[in-house]
């Protein structure tokens, strides 16, 4: 689901060029067009049809750069391999993220966690590095906190997702078990969404992260949308704002990507509707050519203060885009 994203982000991509597919031994061998289930609208692009899909090794791979999307079980030991070959390899994949010497990126939020990378090199002895990019439920909920974080400080918060089905994998949630139904349960999701963001909010003091400091309770929810994750988020913040004040720091957010112009980077990372009943996932998925969280319900709540509901795309936003504007940054602020 992942990968064939990347494919399509990748095809005609003015800083990369995308020379080489990699897979499991299943695959591995096969062209391109013969190994895919294509799923996405469209077709398979050209540059990729014929290509030969080859193993998951450093010495078969010919590039700069590599885009992980591999089970986070196989990415411990693989994605390792290739920094040590001198890789950077952009992931996905959760085995890295919360390392301490591996920066947890959202370009808007915190560029300057790239500079864990030389603390990774000393520390590992690679000629190469990883860097990481958040679950998917984690980076539409920590895009809206981030301006509300900034301006009026952040006590606690409470948030459930609906989770779509394309952030379980291709063969991930059988239909039988998910037509006319919600499942409330997605095994490691909550441990993910209640710790990510405070490492993604913490400073970094040159050599390691002070993380944010404030409290996530989430409740993680699988339900039958096909792409496109939904946040309800509840929030204490440390001074008091209203929902006036929230909409309008989301609506003036921007970061260094839209600085830069990068080019998965969209104009407004937050787009906030005054509709009562947006975002919705099928008409609300693709804003900013589906790199933009769309807010909206933002409205005072009696308990924690203030509360809305965010939604952005899971495989673009949440998990292709997230890495290939990672890769943008590193490629325009390194030099690499
Ligand atoms: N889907 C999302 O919205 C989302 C969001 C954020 C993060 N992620 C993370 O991204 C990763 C990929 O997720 P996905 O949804 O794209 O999964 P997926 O559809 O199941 O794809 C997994 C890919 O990994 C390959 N693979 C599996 N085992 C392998 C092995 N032993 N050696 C080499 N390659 C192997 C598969 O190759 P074959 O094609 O040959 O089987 C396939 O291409 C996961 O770590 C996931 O947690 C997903």
């Amino acid at each position: 689901m992942v990968g064939q994203r990347f494919i399509q982000l990748l095809a005609e991509h003015p800083y990369f060029e995308l020379t080489c597919v990699a897979a499991s031994e299943r695959s591995a061998g096969k062209r391109y067009s013969s190994a895919a289930k294509w799923y996405l609208e469209g077709e398979i692009p050209e540059a990729v049809r014929d290509l030969e899909v080859v193993p998951v090794s450093p010495e078969k791979v010919r590039a700069d750069i590599v885009f992980s999307a591999l089970p986070s079980s196989v990415a411990r030991e693989v994605e390792a391999e290739f920094a040590k070959a001198g890789f950077i390899v952009a992931s996905n994949a959760s085995a890295y993220r919360m390392a301490s010497d591996v920066p947890l990126l959202i370009p808007e939020v915190n560029p300057e966690h790239l500079d864990m990378i030389e603390v990774q090199q000393d520390s590992r002895g690679w000629d190469g590095a990883i860097i990481t990019n958040p679950n998917c439920s984690t980076i539409m909920a920590t895009l809206t906190f981030k301006p509300v974080y900034d301006a009026f400080g952040i006590e606690e918060v409470v948030v459930t997702t609906m989770q779509a089905l394309s952030g379980a994998g291709y063969s991930g949630v059988p239909s039988m078990a998910i037509v006319d139904n919600l499942i409330p349960y997605i095994a490691k999701e909550e441990e993910k969404v209640e710790t990510e963001a405070l490492k993604i909010l913490g400073s970094f003091n040159g050599s390691e992260i002070e993380q944010a400091d404030f409290k996530i309770s989430a409740s993680c929810n699988r339900v039958p949308v096909l792409d496109g994750h939904t946040v309800v988020a509840f929030l204490r913040t440390s001074r008091e704002a209203t929902p006036e004040d929230i909409k309008r720091v989301m609506r003036s957010f921007k970061g260094r990507p839209q600085e830069l112009g990068l080019p998965t980077a969209p104009p407004q990372p937050l787009i906030v509707r005054e509709e009562e009943d947006r975002p919705q996932p099928r008409l609300d998925r693709n804003a900013g050519n589906g790199m933009a969280v769309t807010v909206g319900r933002v409205r005072e709540d009696s308990i924690l203060g203030v509360k809305y509901v965010a939604l952005g795309h899971n495989t673009i936003r949440g998990a292709a885009g997230a890495s290939v504007l990672n890769a943008e940054l590193l490629v325009k602020t390194r030099k690499l």
